[in-house]
């Protein structure tokens, strides 16, 4: 029987022969002048001290170790997993690439449950996909019932868990729920950007049960690697062999491999928990101030690395912080989010410095 992906996918991508790079086609020899580079290396400035010097070649034109790095990182936390894991230029392309594979432009709609990442619709707009709105309900969960009746009409649902900006993770069961009620008709998309921040077990181990399952995580948040620009997509093979038609030739570059590599190592694994729980424990301290504030109504519970917080006259409380040098993110625009402000969490001084700021506004 053809799988769900297959089932899906628009013709055009089906047709597709993935970019035959040169390092896709490879081959064998000592003289390597297939790829138009330069033989040898340049030499610009101490950057590339200690770096592997090869960067007058192409990358691999998919760096599967450092996806079997991520892949046994997840592992470790929920057993051995039948997907496979494909290194991306941050989440953001993992969401980009899910929707020009699967989604008919000018005809198909993604389903998105805000208020939730902003990325989801723009990409979408951005391909002429239309987005289906399923606000979450009060307690910022899914509305469930309305989800399951857009269902048949939408190749992607995009779940966010924790979810940015509201904090909290999706209940597991609602997943299970969903997973199953879109098993003929869409594949289920969990964002899980800050999972090493949440208490919740991963959706990956729904994975081995839900083929259509797919799972978009990142070295941005946790990690503390924003700026290598490297997230992983991991879903079943069925899913990734059409991932693998669409890709960029080259997307990941070498140095981003190689830190993200260190990065995976047990020493980098241990660092990245212990500075996660630290994290923790500051955000915790944080939230217990916040609410001895005056100008706070409501301090949103967090599995994240950032605090939503409902301030009485938010926005006198945002322009105060900013004449502070302190920036913070603005989230009234969102229906659900009236007097509402973000904070990320940095260390214990920061965040003691804008308490201390938020203490001097009358
Ligand atoms: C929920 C969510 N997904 C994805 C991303 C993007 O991650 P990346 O930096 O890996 O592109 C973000 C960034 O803020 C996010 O909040």
């Amino acid at each position: 029987m053809q799988s769900l992906a297959a089932q899906l996918v628009p013709k055009a991508v089906e047709k597709l022969v993935p970019y035959q790079s040169a390092r896709r086609i490879g081959g064998q020899g000592h003289l390597w002048l297939n790829a138009n580079e330069l033989e040898q290396s340049a030499h610009y400035g101490d950057f590339q001290q200690g770096s592997n010097d090869h960067y007058n070649r192409y990358p691999d034109f998919l760096p599967h170790d450092t996806a079997q790095a991520y892949l046994e990182y997840c592992q470790q936390s929920v057993g051995k997993l039948d997907c496979e894991a494909v290194a991306v230029r941050g989440a953001d392309e993992a969401i980009d690439l899910l929707i020009r594979t699967f989604c008919h432009p000018g005809k198909d709609q993604i389903i998105i449950c805000p208020p939730t990442y902003g990325m989801y619709e723009f990409c979408a707009d951005s391909f002429s996909v239309n987005t289906c709105k399923i606000p979450l309900l009060a307690d910022f969960q899914l509305d469930v019932e309305q989800i399951k009746e857009q269902l048949p009409n939408s190749p992607l649902l995009f779940l966010c868990s924790p979810n940015n900006p509201t904090g909290n993770s999706i209940h597991e069961a609602d997943i299970v729920t969903l997973l199953e009620a879109s098993k003929d008709s869409t594949l289920v998309v969990v964002d899980e950007a800050y999972i090493e921040f949440s208490s919740q077990q991963s959706a990956l181990c729904l994975m081995n049960k839900y083929p259509h399952l797919v799972v978009i995580r990142t070295l941005s948040k946790a990690f503390g690697l924003a700026a290598i620009r490297c997230g992983f997509l991991l879903a079943d093979s069925s899913v990734m062999t059409y991932i693998n038609r669409l890709i960029a030739p080259y997307p990941i570059a070498d140095p981003t491999a190689e830190i993200a590599l260190k990065a995976l190592s047990n020493t980098g694994l241990e660092l990245m928990q212990k500075q996660t729980n630290q994290l923790i424990q500051v955000r915790e301290w944080f939230k217990s101030q916040l609410m001895l504030l005056d100008s706070v109504q409501h301090v949103f519970g967090s599995e994240t690395n950032f605090v939503l917080i409902r301030f009485k006259g938010h926005l006198e409380t945002y322009q105060h912080l900013i004449k502070k040098g302190i920036v913070t993110r603005d989230q009234a625009h969102e229906p659900a989010l009236q007097d509402c402000v973000r904070i990320s969490i940095g260390s214990k001084e920061s965040m003691l410095e804008t308490l201390n700021a938020l203490k001097t506004l009358n």
